[in-house]
């Protein structure tokens, strides 16, 4: 058993990390209120209280589009932030756990490859450069870290299944991009994955960590309608043609999120495909 912090504890990601780590482990489960990462002398006290052997940051500034015109806030809670756990963890010698992401690449490699981790970053959000900053402020404080890089999450939150659910049971038609590539990653999975680090010991480093197999939003909601017995027509439309029917300004999205899996999978921690996860996530989101 580990005493582990985590940050950011209402958040989508947290909900199942602490659902999962939370029969094995003492938690000290802490929101915005209780331990703002963003205050540093804060964070070193707390983390001095505690003495936990891990820190798991679940905490972040995570919309996209708002953080275009609210560069200063992202930047403090998605680097800072993480910078200021790092140190802390350093100084009680626990291990951080921190939450990346596939912004923090251009997304324009070719579809038919994957990003693996040692691949030029080149985030071109606000949100992919304030969350790369926060890899490097990770690195540059300390030596015992996990970056997990994640993309297209869900769970217990809003999502883009939740809204498929909703758009799909309201309307008979509905057009959804089909040029945007990556794969959807249910949150039970990606907090497997973070039990299953801490009790295997892996190497140290940064690690792609999203459901397996590929697919795009169009695909990925045919599969949600089916699965969920929906009758709504999906138009698959491109990201361009997206943005002039809704008309409305967006921060640019990566076409390419595919992140390989090769070095997480080759520490013996198995992931799920995506459509297995979805099948899950569904039996628990349709019996509410
Ligand atoms: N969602 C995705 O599709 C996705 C994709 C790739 C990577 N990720 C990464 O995965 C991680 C988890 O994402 P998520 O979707 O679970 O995020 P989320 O639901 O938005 O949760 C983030 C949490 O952080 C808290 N927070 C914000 N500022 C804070 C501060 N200064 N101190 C402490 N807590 C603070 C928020 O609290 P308040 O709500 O009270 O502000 C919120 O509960 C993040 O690192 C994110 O960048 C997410």
């Amino acid at each position: 058993m580990m005493r582990i912090l985590i940050t950011g504890a209402n958040g989508m990601l947290a909900k199942s990390v602490i659902k999962r780590l939370g029969n094995e482990h003492e938690l000290i489960c802490t929101d915005a209120t209780e331990l703002d990462i963003t205050n540093q002398e804060l964070v070193m006290k707390k983390v001095a209280e505690i003495k936990p052997e891990y820190i798991v940051n679940c905490a972040a500034y995570t919309a996209v589009d708002k953080a275009e015109d609210d560069y200063e806030l992202a930047d403090k809670i998605n680097a800072d932030g993480p910078g200021n756990l790092a140190m802390a963890a350093k100084e009680q010698g626990a291990v951080l756990v921190h939450i990346s992401t596939d912004y923090v690449f251009n997304g324009e490699l070719d579809v038919a490859k994957a990003y693996v981790e040692d691949d030029e970053v080149g985030p071109v959000t606000v949100y992919g450069k304030t969350k790369l900053h926060g890899e490097e402020e990770v690195k540059k404080n300390t030596d015992k870290y996990y970056i997990f890089r994640t993309a297209w999450l869900y769970g217990d939150g809003n999502n883009f299944v939740r809204t498929m659910l909703k758009l799909g049971q309201a309307k008979d038609e509905l057009n959804v991009v089909s040029d945007q590539h990556g794969s959807p990653t249910y949150a039970e999975d990606l907090a497997n994955i973070i039990a299953e680090t801490i009790e295997k010991k892996i190497p140290y480093g940064v690690y792609h960590t999203t459901n397996q197999e590929f697919t795009t939003w169009y695909d990925f909601t045919n599969k949600i309608f089916e699965l969920a017995n929906i009758d709504c027509k999906v138009n698959p439309v491109s990201t361009e043609k997206y943005i002039e029917i809704m008309n409305i300004k967006q921060a640019k999205r990566p076409k390419n999120s595919q992140l390989s899996k090769d070095k997480i999978l080759s520490t013996g921690i198995t992931i799920p495909t995506w459509e297995d996860g979805l099948k899950r996530y569904l039996e628990v989101e349709l019996n509410k």
